[in-house]
């Protein structure tokens, strides 16, 4: 029986994974730009920081957590989401000591046991960034519009740009009451989960996917009804501040993400090409998270968005093979051992540069420095060898020249450059 890759785990080859590198850089130099820095954490965790953080009672943590037993019987698990690893990290490093502003960035994978389909998988990547210390709204438009630069600098320009606030404890037990008295009212119409979740967490219902609770959805109270004085400040200014950036957005009533750690600002950047996964990306405020880990009450904001999905909407764009500089031809034995010997001289400096070993003919080398698309042949055999020449053929133009065996690598320098 041939062993396949894990259901929803995907491998990532050339020339696709190409354009992911290529993403990706550009991902890590924005961030960089806007002044964070990156963190990498393990990918393995203990399961109750997502249970602490993430919620006990979201799909997440209910469904989707590749859980098991170590050897020593701990619960561990393959984390769903970056958020919770990093304020662990944050907190076990001291980080805050040392700055009590931070703000980090990460591309990692994650993983849930979801349903696969096309946008949706059980090993996926995220690129997110937190920032901890900072409770002004202005952070939260300034997340906000470095995502939407950074989408414009990775050409997709018609995103919609989602933002709510879910207010706080303050005003949010306000919300809730007002929800779980619709609700109770529609018991009936609701599926079996969502009658369940009335009381144990009714702000869930807003993310089921049944037809009939989702039209009960639409029509329940929205958190920007009951926000408290401050709140409502908090929500206006991240407004009028994304209004200053020329960031366009639009307020969605009933934005609730699949995440409980959130208060005040949540937001969503989302696409129409993608069919039903149509968030690219999504994040907001959580300033009781890292106070709720143990740590020092500390406000934070922070986003994460899909590179899978960044990927289905960009991949053919940035899609390109890595081009081959020289390759070099050595149709016999003494050709080989001198152009051994100036493969790795020229590697060593920088230029890529393939070879065959196997003893195929001329025509075959030829015929696979074109596969590999190489951009000049070098060719060296015994007849050359005993000239002191090698002969640089420019694979596009196809001329053909002879130089001087001691030349040669400073020639094929000077014609890359
Ligand atoms: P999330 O909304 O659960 O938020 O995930 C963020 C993004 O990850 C989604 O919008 C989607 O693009 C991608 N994603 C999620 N699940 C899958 C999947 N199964 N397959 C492919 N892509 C997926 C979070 O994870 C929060 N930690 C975001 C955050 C950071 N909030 C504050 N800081």
């Amino acid at each position: 029986m041939n062993i396949k890759s894990v259901k929803g785990m995907n491998d990532i080859f050339a020339p696709v994974v190409n354009a992911w590198s290529r993403v990706e850089d550009t991902i890590k130099k924005h961030f960089r730009t806007y002044g964070y820095s990156e963190i990498r954490t393990p990918i393995v965790e203990y399961t109750s920081l997502f249970t602490r953080s993430v919620g006990e009672a979201t799909d997440i943590v209910q469904k989707e957590m590749y859980t098991f037993l170590d050897k020593n019987q701990e619960s561990l698990t393959l984390r769903p989401e970056g958020t919770a690893p990093v304020v662990r990290a944050v907190l076990e490093q001291n980080l805050l000591n040392s700055d009590p502003t931070q703000k980090l960035f990460y591309l990692a994978p994650m993983f849930r046991y979801e349903r696969p389909q096309k946008g949706r998988y059980r090993q996926f990547h995220q690129y997110g960034v937190e920032v901890f210390g900072v409770q002004s709204a202005y952070m939260d438009a300034d997340i906000i519009a470095m995502l939407r630069a950074l989408y414009e600098r990775l050409g997709l320009t018609n995103l919609e740009t989602r933002i709510c606030s879910l207010g706080c404890d303050n005003c949010r037990p306000q919300f809730r009451e007002s929800v779980v008295k619709a609700l109770s009212s529609k018991k009936g119409e609701l599926c079996p989960d969502c009658q369940n979740r009335i009381e144990k967490n009714p702000l869930r219902v807003f993310d089921c996917k049944n037809e009939s609770c989702r039209k009960i959805s639409k029509n329940l109270p929205s958190p920007l009804d009951f926000l408290c004085s401050e709140c409502q400040n908090h929500f206006d200014a991240l407004r009028d501040n994304l209004v200053r950036l020329k960031t366009p957005f639009v307020v969605e009533k009933h934005l609730v993400r699949g995440l409980d750690y959130y208060n005040r600002t949540v937001f969503e950047f989302t696409t129409t090409q993608l069919g039903a996964q149509d968030a690219v990306g999504g994040g907001g405020r959580y300033d009781k998270l890292v106070g709720q880990l143990g740590g020092p009450s500390t406000p934070a904001v922070g986003y994460a968005g899909g590179t899978e999905r960044l990927m289905l909407l960009l991949e053919e764009k940035f899609l390109a093979t890595e081009n081959l500089s020289v390759f070099i031809v050595a149709p016999d034995e003494a050709g080989l051992k001198e152009g051994f010997r100036m493969a790795f001289a020229l590697r060593n400096q920088g230029v890529s540069v393939e070879l065959d070993y196997s003893g195929k003919s001329m025509k075959a080398q030829m015929k696979r420095a074109d596969k590999l698309q190489a951009r000049f042949v070098i060719i060296i055999g015994q007849s050359e060898l005993d000239r002191g020449i090698g002969v640089i053929r420019n694979m596009q133009t196809k001329d053909q020249k002879e130089v001087k065996l001691t030349d040669l690598e400073k020639e094929i320098i000077g014609s890359l450059n």
